[in-house]
């Protein structure tokens, strides 16, 4: 699985604390009081975020694709309102219809290539998710996606790549500080194929987060031009 690749490991270790200041603490921000709120963060990976909501959050659980992910959060957290699960987002009847408050899906879309599997993955959550209930979803910004070239990530479209060609594939070459470079491939989605989705599934956005540097953010951290990710806050509304 992609996640378990040994350099992609390490670039994921290096990002995870830039997503504090640039994703996490925003959209803990725009979420506000947890308190006996249950929560499903779908594609948790290392959990660190998951954890976090758990420290004031009713219930939270994390689910992901990767085995491994799992039993490493497992390991890592351990709170009598936190659990773990392996599945798909494209299927989780393990979870009963109107059950959750929030549902978080950080950064799983680009690894999803086919029209159909988004559409089981919306419709699941609309299912699992109670009415008012919050969904929240980010993926690569598009603007990142478009530049060829910016610090130290470049990336290389598929033939047939084109912004409106949904599920298009690109490359994205990343070079460590060792200057090792990492290649993985992404899948692209439009910010009106998500429009579509949030709409046909019964959600409103109520706010969209472009991921930037606050000023108390470490120097160490590349400052990107542009915003590197962005964030859907959604609404169920039926
Ligand atoms: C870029 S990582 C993001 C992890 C975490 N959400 C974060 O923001 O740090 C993407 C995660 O999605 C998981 N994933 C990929 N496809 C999935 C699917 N169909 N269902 C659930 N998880 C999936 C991967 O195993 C990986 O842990």
């Amino acid at each position: 699985m992609k996640y378990e690749n040994k350099d992609l490991l390490d670039l994921y270790k290096l990002k995870a604390e830039e997503h504090w200041h640039t994703m996490f603490n925003p959209m803990l921000k725009y979420l506000g009081n947890l308190e006996g709120k249950r929560i499903l963060d779908i594609g948790c990976g290392s959990g660190e975020l998951t954890n976090k909501m758990a420290e004031t959050a009713g219930q939270v659980t994390g689910l992901d694709l990767s085995p491994k992910w799992i039993e490493y959060c497992k390991i890592s957290y351990q709170r009598k309102n936190l659990s773990f699960v392996q599945g798909s987002a494209t299927d989780l009847k393990m979870f009963p219809d109107d059950y959750f408050d929030i549902i978080i899906m950080n950064l799983v879309l680009p690894n999803i290539y086919k029209v159909a599997d988004m559409e089981k993955i919306f419709l699941e959550i609309k299912r699992v998710t109670r009415i008012s209930g919050e969904f929240i979803f980010s993926d690569v910004h598009p603007i990142l996606k478009m530049t060829k070239k910016e610090g130290a990530r470049r990336q290389e479209y598929s033939k047939g790549f084109s912004y409106f060609k949904e599920g298009s594939k690109l490359s994205v070459i990343v070079a460590l500080p060792n200057k090792k470079e990492i290649e993985f491939e992404d899948a692209h989605w439009s910010l009106s194929f998500y429009s579509d989705l949030i709409e046909k599934y019964g959600f409103g956005l109520v706010k969209i987060i472009e991921s930037n540097y606050p000023k108390n953010a470490p120097k160490k951290f590349f400052r990107y031009s542009f915003p590197e990710y962005i964030t859907f806050c959604c609404k169920k509304l039926k």
